[in-house]
């Protein structure tokens, strides 16, 4: 028994002085007091919805990133969701915007169609559609994406392919 404590705590002690909490981190500060830490003025799109471009879609169906100033869009409250007011598919066309596409009107868990409301699983908009910000990324990638058909550049149909090579 004794044996075996003793060959732990030297590798803890092996482990420890091998590697700073300050160089694991992407922001190279140490891992037990953020108090100090600057966030970086980081350059979010200032373009009002309506006047911004949209960014190119990650891959095949992600979630696309928000090209739109967010200001006084949020947050989003159980009251209140000013996304809606220009995403649900009743208003989109006339503000010019992408509607919400069918995969977020209906319950993906039991395949229930909401008949044109927002599943309340979707209310929370900026839980996986995110700004994007001008600036270096901090890890390099050679990830390429490969869509299918040219229109999946631009526009989303994961409700119509969700069950492909599974039937
Ligand atoms: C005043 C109307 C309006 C509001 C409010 C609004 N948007 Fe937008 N949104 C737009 C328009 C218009 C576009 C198209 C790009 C543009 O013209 O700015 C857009 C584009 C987008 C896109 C990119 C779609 C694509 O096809 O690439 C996403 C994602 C998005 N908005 C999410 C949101 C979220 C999340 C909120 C709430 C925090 C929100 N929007 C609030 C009008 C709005
Ligand atoms: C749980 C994650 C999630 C939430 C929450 C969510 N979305 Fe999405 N959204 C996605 C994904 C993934 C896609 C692309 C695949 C698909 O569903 O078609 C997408 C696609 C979109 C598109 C592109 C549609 C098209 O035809 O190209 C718009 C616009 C959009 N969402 C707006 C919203 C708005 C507005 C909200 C809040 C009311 C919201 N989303 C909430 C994950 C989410």
């Amino acid at each position: 028994m004794k044996k075996i404590i003793l060959v732990c705590l030297s590798i803890a002690c092996v482990w420890a002085a091998g590697i700073n909490d300050e160089s694991i981190g992407l922001r190279k500060v140490s891992l037990m007091d953020e108090n100090k830490v600057k966030i970086e003025d980081i350059n979010y799109s200032a373009q009002p919805p309506g006047m911004s471009t949209r960014f190119d879609r990650s891959f095949e169906n992600a979630p696309p990133m928000i090209p739109h100033d967010l200001d006084g869009l949020l947050p989003i409250t159980t009251e209140l969701n000013m996304c809606t007011t220009c995403h649900m598919p009743e208003f989109a066309k006339d503000v010019g915007s992408t509607s919400v596409p069918k995969s977020h009107l209906v319950d993906l868990r039991t395949g229930k169609d909401d008949k044109g409301m927002l599943d309340g699983s979707r209310y929370n908009c900026v839980q996986c559609h995110a700004p994007q910000a001008n600036t270096e990324p901090l890890v390099k990638n050679k990830f390429h994406p490969n869509f299918r058909d040219e229109k999946s550049k631009t526009s989303s149909n994961l409700i119509d392919i969700l069950n492909q090579g599974v039937k």
